[in-house]
C-alpha cells in the first residue's frame, strides 16, 4: 500500500489513483456495454452549456434506470429532481408506451433546459416537467388522485428524501421499484452531520420501519466517485387473516 492509500483509508477518502481506476473501468464497461447515443451525449452537452451543474447520472447509471424501466414494463414513472433531463431521457425511453414520466424541479432555469433536451431527444410527448418545490407538486399530485406509478427515481434535495419516498410509496402500487440516487456520499452516510447525510439516514430509518417497501443499498465506484442507490419496492399487500 502506497503511504496515500494508507493516508486515505482512515479518512473515509478514496486515494486519487483508486478513483481513477473507478473512472477508467467505467468507461470501459459503458464503451461496450452501455450505448450512450448521440441524443443522449447531446443532452448532457446542452446542460453543460447553459451552466448546470454536473451531477447527473453517469451513463450506467442512466442504463440501469432504463432497464429497471423496462424490465418491470413500466408505463408511468415518477422523477424527483430533473436537473437538465438526462435521467428523464434514459427512463422516458425505456418507458411501454402509451406513457408518461412525471418529473419535478425546482430551479426554472433547470426545467426550461430540461424540456428543449427532452423535446430533442424525442419523448417530449411523455415527459411532464413540473416546476417548483417537489414536495409541493407531489401533494398537488396526490390530489389528482392518478394512476398509480410503475417506477420512481428520487434524486433531489437529500435532506427530503424521507418526504419523497413517503409520496412515491403514496404514488405507487404493490410492486412498484423505488430508486434512491446518492445514499452513500463518500462514506459520509455512516457519520457527517451535513443536511444531505441526515437525509439519507432518516430515509434509512424510515425504510428499517416500514413493513410495507423492501429495500436493499449497493454501494457505487466509477466515473461519479464512490456512491451508492437504495433500490425499494413495494410489498404485496397482505390480508389481514392471510396468517404471516
Ligand atoms: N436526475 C437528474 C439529476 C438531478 S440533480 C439526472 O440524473 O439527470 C438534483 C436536482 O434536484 C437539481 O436540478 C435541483 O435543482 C433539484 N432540486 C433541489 N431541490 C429540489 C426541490 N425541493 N424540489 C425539486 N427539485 C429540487
Ligand atoms: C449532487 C446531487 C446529485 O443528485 C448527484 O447525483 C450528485 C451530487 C449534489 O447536490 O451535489
Ligand atoms: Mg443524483
Amino acid at each position: 500500500m502506497s503511504n496515500e492509500t494508507i493516508a486515505a483509508a482512515g479518512s473515509g477518502r478514496p486515494d486519487r489513483s483508486e478513483e481513477s481506476t473507478w473512472a477508467a473501468v467505467d468507461e470501459y464497461f459503458s464503451a461496450a456495454l452501455v450505448g450512450e447515443d448521440d441524443e443522449l451525449a447531446a443532452v448532457e452537452r446542452a446542460a453543460e452549456a447553459a451552466g448546470l451543474p454536473p451531477i447527473s447520472v453517469s451513463a450506467a447509471q442512466g442504463k440501469l434506470l432504463a432497464l429497471l424501466v423496462r424490465s418491470i414494463g413500466a408505463r408511468r414513472v415518477l422523477e424527483v429532481g430533473t436537473l437538465g433531463g438526462y435521467s428523464a431521457v434514459w427512463m422516458a425511453r425505456a418507458i411501454t408506451r402509451p406513457g408518461r414520466l412525471v418529473t419535478f424541479e425546482l430551479e426554472p432555469h433547470h426545467a426550461e433546459v430540461a424540456r428543449a433536451n427532452v423535446d430533442r431527444a424525442g419523448v417530449g410527448g411523455l415527459v411532464d416537467i413540473r416546476v417548483g418545490p417537489a414536495a409541493d407538486g407531489l401533494r398537488a399530485l396526490l390530489d389528482e388522485r392518478p394512476e398509480p406509478f410503475d417506477f420512481a427515481f428520487i434524486d433531489a434535495d437529500k435532506a427530503s428524501n424521507a418526504v419523497y419516498l413517503d409520496y412515491a410509496v403514496r404514488l405507487g402500487r404493490p410492486g412498484t421499484l423505488i430508486v434512491v440516487d446518492n445514499v452513500v456520499r463518500g462514506g459520509r452516510v455512516l457519520h457527517s452531520a451535513d443536511e444531505a447525510s441526515e437525509g439519507v439516514r432518516r430515509l434509512v430509518d424510515t425504510l428499517a420501519g416500514r413493513a410495507d417497501v423492501d429495500s436493499v443499498a449497493v454501494q457505487t465506484v466509477g466515473g461519479r466517485g464512490y456512491d451508492g442507490f437504495i433500490l425499494a419496492r413495494i410489498n404485496e399487500r397482505r390480508s389481514p387473516d392471510s396468517g404471516h
